[in-house]
């Protein structure tokens, strides 16, 4: 069989990219090689994100621009593939001729055979988000992007129906892995050398919680702890309701879990935290916090923020900000509010003006701006353990790596290689990232 390349451009979080390297892995059993370089690609893949209007938009000019390559070799195959094409299929066939086929989030597995449609001719639409069906059930076949940290997705889909998001339309109802078959792939990671693994799914904390033979997330957590030669154990993302007492006893106990949480917080106002149906109070939000501080010594938290939502005044945005600095996160990631078809915030009133939502997207960002930086330079003089992902990008010679608590090390001196874990000392606190040298490995 002659190799074929496949130019896949992805988009959006990580359950995509771990949709995309398990796709890479069926697509190589296929005769796939990957490329960077879509005009020499035999197929053009675009795995889509539909969480903002922006994302969406890219996928049509993207179309626009890389179907040019189907233009000058008709024998090309374009697919779409994601969060858009769940949202959208129909309508992407109907409005690009150029597209082969479209499959969307629980349709990774199914691409090979698509391919082999679209081949004899056939254009073809898959879109059932159906419970039974496990659309993890090649991941032993993923190409990983890193040698040393892989992602490993537990549930699949959201039952939250937070009003501004479109996750529960495009990515169906809550689905756990069996924890068996995730064990096995931690087992088969730490095998090859893998030390870290970041379980991922739109709400971890739900796993499991729909069959009473499997494990729940806890249990979960206790049965991947005793994997040989695993070293780091993250998880993303939790929601704030269901982050559970004993989850955090976990995080406490469990010496392999790392001291870092993504907590998405959204607003720090009640009233804004009803309408998008969080299930939560600024004051529940504030005692998790304190809860986590109390038990983990040292954690990161880091959190997401809407602003602008229907509604929201500045005495909410107010409460926003104020509750960024009691909460002292490490890190946050703002988004300006993004109506979404389909989803109940689409339909609320008083939609905020988009200069007044970019000054507050400003706001939050300056705000948190100082507090990642105080935070790193607090950490300039401590020694940390860091995982050695690879070689530093901007200066050879030197490494980068991650914290327990996630945050991004260039360092040098020391013989290390990927894999290692090394003792760094930190020299500098820069508002992206921390700079030091190995003191021992
Ligand atoms: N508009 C803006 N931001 C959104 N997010 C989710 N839906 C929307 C939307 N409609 C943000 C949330 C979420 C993150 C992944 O994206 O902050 O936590
Ligand atoms: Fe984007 Fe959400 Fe889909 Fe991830 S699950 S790709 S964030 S729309």
């Amino acid at each position: 069989m002659k190799t074929k390349t496949v130019y896949l451009k992805n988009f959006g979080c990580q359950m995509n990219n771990a949709d995309a390297e398990q796709l890479l892995g069926v697509l190589h059993r296929a005769g796939y090689r990957a490329t960077d370089r879509p005009e020499e690609a035999d197929l053009i893949l675009l795995n889509t994100c539909a969480i903002r209007e922006k994302a969406e938009q890219k996928v049509f000019s993207d179309l626009g621009r890389l179907k040019v390559f189907k233009a000058k070799d008709p024998g090309v195959l374009i697919g779409v593939l994601g969060c858009v094409a769940q949202a959208e299929g129909k309508k992407i066939l109907a409005r690009e001729p150029a597209v082969d086929f479209v499959a969307g989030t629980r349709g990774t597995a199914e691409v090979p055979e698509m391919i082999r449609k679209a081949r004899a001719g056939e254009r073809s639409l898959f879109l059932s988000l159906e419970d039974e069906f496990d659309p993890g059930r090649f991941r032993n076949e993923s190409i990983r992007e890193s040698r040393v940290a892989a992602l490993v997705p537990i549930i699949y889909g959201c039952d939250n129906f937070c009003s501004y998001c479109v996750v529960p339309y495009v990515r169906g109802r809550e689905w756990s892995r069996p924890a068996a078959e995730i064990l096995q792939e931690v087992r088969e990671l730490a095998g090859r050398g893998y030390k870290e693994i970041t379980l991922i799914g739109q709400n971890v904390n739900s796993y499991g919680k729909k069959s009473k033979e499997n494990e729940d997330f806890c249990g979960l957590l206790h049965l991947l702890h005793e994997v040989n030669g695993l070293e780091r154990i993250r998880f993303v993302t939790s929601h704030p309701k269901d982050l559970s007492r004993s989850v955090i006893a976990a995080m406490a106990s469990l010496h392999k879990i790392c001291e870092a949480l993504h907590l998405p917080v959204q607003s720090g106002s009640d009233r804004v935290l009803r309408d998008m149906n969080r299930g939560y109070s600024r004051s529940d939000y504030l005692k998790k916090v304190e809860r986590l501080r109390e038990a983990i010594p040292g954690i990161a938290l880091t959190t997401d923020i809407i602003v602008g939502f229907p509604g929201e005044s500045e005495a909410d945005f107010e409460e926003t900000l104020s509750l960024i600095r009691e909460a002292d996160f490490d890190r946050l990631f703002a988004f300006r509010f993004s109506p979404r078809a389909g989803t109940a915030a689409e339909k609320l009133p008083d939609p905020v003006d988009e200069e007044t939502a970019g000054r507050r997207l400003a706001a939050v960002l300056d705000l948190q701006k100082e507090q990642t930086l105080r935070k790193h330079q607090a950490l300039v003089g401590t020694t940390v353990e860091v995982l050695v992902e690879g070689a530093n990008p901007k200066v050879s010679g030197e490494w980068m790596g991650r914290t327990r608590a996630n945050k991004i090390v260039h360092f040098g001196g020391g013989r290390t290689v990927p894999g290692d874990l090394v003792d760094v000392r930190i020299e500098k606190g820069l508002p992206n990232c921390l700079t030091g040298r190995v003191v021992s490995s």
